[in-house]
């Protein structure tokens, strides 16, 4: 059976992560552009809050997202229920060649906060590539890679490491509630740009959101930096 590290903290996910009201949110929508009659993809959709605001802003049906955590997409599922948008969704793992099934030809794959939770980036870039028709665009959004974090809050990388030290860690920084739970992949910012790349996805605007007013209040310094990256990538025409 698929599982997921999410499968562990879905309660708490769900409370803390349920808008998408958030400064990196509303630039990856806005970097996505209108989406009334597209085929929508989203990968590592969790408990479906970007699948819904998809589906309301007129996807085309049925939207699919698709994840590995059997118990946030009960979530995801129970919401559809109580308010059928026309959204399917699958479990699956998307480093698995096999998850994609017939689905190909989608106009727009979206991935919110997700790849830095994806161990394996070039098998989950290559199925997105695969999904994607020519000329499609690929939008995400991931911690900044940058991000040095600051005293309560972790970085990119553990305490004692560098950015350049790439690999699966958990946070230990007490305000990072969700990292110190189910960890992060820290790659650098050239290592995601050079893998989009090899799978056809080629760079096409970028974001670096302001975090909002009341976060950098509480996390002090660490709000100097750049906290999120988010991008927009087109695949290359065969
Ligand atoms: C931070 S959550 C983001 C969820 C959702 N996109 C959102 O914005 O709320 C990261 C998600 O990635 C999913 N995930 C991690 N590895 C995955 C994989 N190999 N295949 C599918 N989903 C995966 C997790 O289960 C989790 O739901």
């Amino acid at each position: 059976m698929v599982r997921s590290r999410y499968d562990d903290v879905v309660d708490f996910y769900v409370d803390g992560f349920d808008s998408v009201k958030d400064p990196v949110s509303r630039a990856l929508l806005n970097l996505l552009g209108p989406v009334e009659g597209l085929r929508v993809l989203d990968v590592a959709c969790g408990h479906g809050r970007m699948t819904r605001e998809l589906a309301r802003a007129g996807a085309s049906r049925p939207t699919i997202g698709v994840d590995s955590s059997g118990a946030l997409l009960d979530q995801a599922r129970r919401a559809e229920q109580d308010q059928p948008l026309g959204i399917r969704y699958l479990h699956a793992d998307v480093t698995t060649g096999d998850w994609l099934d017939a689905e190909t030809g989608f106009d727009t794959v979206t991935c919110h906060y997700g790849l830095s939770d994806i161990d394996d980036l070039d098998g989950a870039l290559h199925g997105i590539s695969a999904a994607l028709r020519p000329g499609g665009r690929f939008v995400f959004s991931i911690l900044h890679p940058c991000f040095p974090g600051a005293e309560y809050v972790s970085g990119s990388w553990p305490a004692g490491a560098s950015y350049y030290d790439e690999g699966f860690w958990t946070a230990d920084g007490p305000y990072s509630t969700l990292r110190r739970q189910v960890g992060a992949n820290h790659r650098m910012l050239s290592t995601y740009v050079n893998a989009l790349h090899r799978h056809g996805l080629r760079l096409d605007e970028v974001a670096e959101p302001r975090p909002d007013a009341d976060w950098a209040a509480w996390v002090g310094p660490a709000a100097l930096h750049p906290v999120q990256f988010v991008a927009r990538c087109l695949k290359f025409a065969a």
